[in-house]
């Protein structure tokens, strides 16, 4: 990572998207290091580094400790752009299988992210952030956390899943309409994600027909023609974040930062417009399904995680529903048979 690292800034790229929960921002802080030494970037002023607070350290006690330790492995005194990592604090070992379930798990609950947004804020005000964002929101969260704080307080970015294969386009207009800027992340549908996010149901952007038909008519690789797509969406409203170890893929994945690559016509192809002539390719394709911050409730369903029917205003309210849920699952288990038995 160090040297993947020292070889995009030595290429040009100026954003670098790190979080806690990566375990490599010492790392990462080494390669700034190194790559100042040899010239490449002058000072740690040119990049804009994009941090995330891990949701084991949600509680507001917690926040500012954890940004503490991501500064100083970074290397920095402050980071430019702050993330919410997941908008609940549940957590998993590293390298967990996709079975593994935390019992402590709780769905979205406003008041207790209230908390650690406000603690988020704090540090902001201290100079500590420039700016900050939430990461993984939904419509139902982010609306609730846009009811509640001040002007200053309001995230300019979420970054979340999106690419050819899954748009997301109503939630990301939802976003921009606020203000607030969207950063894609599996901008090419992260070929080589762990088996644990795997699934037989997911279809392959890069090996789209309609990808790799743009890819030849534009003699550029499939991962281009998912880059550009992100870059030039929507007016050019968003961004997106990418990794790679390799050197020519560190290259050539800056190209449509800088280059439109597309043409209205092939963008046509993969937004589509909702007419038969140009369905586009959009498949609802979600490679993150999220399954090992299921809290209970959720019984097993990843959608809950993201389709807002189980978000609680107050710890009080998910009791009640908790122990509503309890009891009727009692009754279900007593009561019927096949799958609840
Ligand atoms: N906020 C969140 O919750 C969240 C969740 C997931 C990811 N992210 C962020 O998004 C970043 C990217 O996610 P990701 O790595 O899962 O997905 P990705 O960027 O879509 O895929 C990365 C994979 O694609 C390969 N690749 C890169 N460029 C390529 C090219 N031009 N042609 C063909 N293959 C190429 C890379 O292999 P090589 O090394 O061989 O190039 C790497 O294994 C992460 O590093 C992280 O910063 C954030």
């Amino acid at each position: 990572m160090k040297d993947a690292t020292i070889e995009a800034i030595k290429s040009g790229w100026r954003h670098l998207d790190t979080a806690r929960a990566y375990q490599n921002e010492y790392v990462v802080g080494e390669a700034i290091r190194e790559s100042i030494r040899k010239g490449y970037i002058t000072s740690r002023n040119e990049l804009c580094i994009t941090g995330k607070l891990w949701n084991g350290h949600m509680k507001p006690k917690d926040v500012a400790p954890a940004l503490e330790a991501t500064l100083r492995d970074l290397g920095i005194d402050e980071i430019n752009l702050y993330l919410n990592h997941w908008p609940w604090p549940n957590v998993h070992a590293p390298g967990c299988t996709g079975d593994q379930r935390n019992p402590g798990a709780v769905p979205y609950i406003h008041e207790a992210f209230l908390e650690t947004w406000g603690a988020i804020c704090k540090l902001k005000k201290a100079g500590k952030i420039i700016d900050i964002g939430t990461s993984n929101h939904t419509r139902a969260t982010i609306a609730l956390l846009l009811r509640d704080v001040a002007a200053e307080e309001r995230p300019v970015c979420n970054q979340m899943e999106l690419h050819p294969l899954f748009q997301q386009t109503e939630l990301r207009r939802y976003f921009e309409s606020e203000g607030i800027t969207c950063t894609g992340y599996m901008a090419m549908g992260s070929p080589k994600r762990p088996s644990r996010d795997k699934f037989k149901e997911h279809k392959s952007d890069l090996d789209h027909p309609v990808i790799q038909q743009i890819a030849r008519e534009c003699d550029i690789s499939a991962g281009q023609v998912c880059l550009a797509w992100a870059a030039q969406r929507e007016k050019h409203s968003g961004g997106y974040v990418v990794m790679s170890t390799n050197s020519k893929h560190i290259r050539e994945n800056l190209v449509p930062a800088t280059q439109d690559l597309l043409s209205e016509d092939q963008m046509l192809r993969i937004d589509g417009d909702s007419t038969d002539a140009n369905p586009g390719i959009d498949a609802n394709n979600r490679l993150i399904w999220g399954q090992v911050f299921l809290w209970p409730e959720a019984d097993g369903n990843w959608r809950l995680l993201w389709d807002d029917s189980q978000v609680f205003l107050t710890p009080d309210g998910y009791q009640k529903f908790k122990t509503s849920w309890n009891a009727h699952h009692a009754v279900q288990l007593a009561t019927t048979s096949g799958r609840a038995k």
